[in-house]
């Protein structure tokens, strides 16, 4: 990246954007990266470097801070999750939409050179393969949050080739971080259980035990996304979103590896509405397109994830 390229971070007060925004100011050194939001972010986020009140869904607002900062690349990472998004649809459509577009048409208009905005495995749905999930396969998303993402992976693809426009993608699994909490997923669980095991050493868990989903350590997500958006252009073949894997456990399957650390924690399991979001995703999912197109794969396992999220709340 050429020095004097300033990066926008939307979303920076999230469970992404908090850890993105301090990996992205070691990596390029702080004075580049301009954090947002439209709350206030943790000490270090706010204190560390720039940091704007912005709310996405204001296009002049943001034109103002791209241009006052020379901003050259976006992370747009402002959205509803899935289970927020379907307490409020309607809501959800809008944020998750027009934050995108007004991204995009800012890289359409060449007042920004590269875009980087998160899809997710829920863009997948039932009737998905649900293991070793592929690149291209069905994609019939039931929740709003998913046919959102899946909508936004769409129009990436076409301003990349209506109007070339640099925009970079990956579909997360649920991110588990200690740095800061998560914002309202279906994934949620797979942080929330780390408190309560030390806190209470008892998790009463809303998906079922049985319930395996990919997942993903914070550590790896910042690296795939950076490595990502790194990358040269024509190694980057796919403009909608890259498959990325992290690993596939159940709530059961953690807490037999949580009790390895605290023998006296126990669980108990009551299901509610975010269940059948769950259920209707995948999960495994094959992430080789990644590697033979940018080289990325996933390294952290479940062993390692738990020892170091009880090591560091
Ligand atoms: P989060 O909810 O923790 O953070 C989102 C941030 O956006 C919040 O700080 C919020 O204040 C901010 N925001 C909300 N409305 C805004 C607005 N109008 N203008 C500016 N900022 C606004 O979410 P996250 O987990 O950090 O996710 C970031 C992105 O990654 C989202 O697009 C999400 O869909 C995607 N993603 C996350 C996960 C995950 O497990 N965390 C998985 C798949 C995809
Ligand atoms: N972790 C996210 C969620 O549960 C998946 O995109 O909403």
């Amino acid at each position: 990246m050429a020095n004097q390229e300033k990066i926008l971070v939307v979303g920076a007060a999230g469970q992404i954007g908090t850890e993105l925004v301090l990996e992205l100011r070691l990596r390029y050194g702080a004075e580049t990266i301009v954090a947002s939001d439209i709350k206030t972010p943790n000490y270090d986020v706010m204190e560390g470097g720039i940091f704007e009140f912005l709310d996405i869904l204001d296009d002049k607002a943001l034109l103002k801070i791209v241009q006052k900062h020379n901003i050259k690349q976006v992370y747009q990472l402002a959205a509803l999750l899935s289970a927020t998004a379907e307490q409020n649809p309607m809501f959800a459509w809008k944020l998750n939409m027009e934050g995108l577009f007004n991204i995009l048409n800012l890289a359409k208009e060449k007042i920004i050179d590269k875009i980087f905005w998160p899809s997710s495995i829920a863009v997948f749905g039932s009737t998905t393969p649900k293991i070793q999930t592929p690149q291209i396969t069905i994609t019939e998303p039931s929740s709003v949050y998913g046919i959102s993402k899946l909508s936004g992976e769409r129009w990436c693809e076409y301003y990349f080739k209506k109007f070339n426009v640099d925009v970079r993608s990956v579909r997360y699994p649920g991110l588990i971080s200690h740095k800061s909490q998560p914002g309202g997923g279906t994934t949620d669980y797979a942080v929330h259980i780390f408190y309560e095991a030390k806190k209470h050493q008892n998790y009463e868990c809303f998906l079922k035990s049985d319930c395996t989903l990919p997942m993903m350590y914070m550590d790896d997500a910042i690296d795939a996304t950076i490595s990502l958006m790194e990358a040269p252009g024509n190694k980057i073949k796919i403009r909608s979103s890259y498959n990325i894997a992290g690993v596939s456990f159940n709530p059961k399957e953690l807490v037999t590896e949580i009790k390895r650390h605290i023998p006296e924690f126990t669980a108990s399991y009551s299901p509610d509405y975010r269940q059948q979001l769950a259920e209707s995703w995948p999960a495994e999912i094959d992430e080789s397109i990644a590697y033979n197109d940018w080289g990325w794969k996933s390294q952290y396992d479940m062993p390692f994830i738990v020892n170091q999220m009880l090591k560091n709340i």
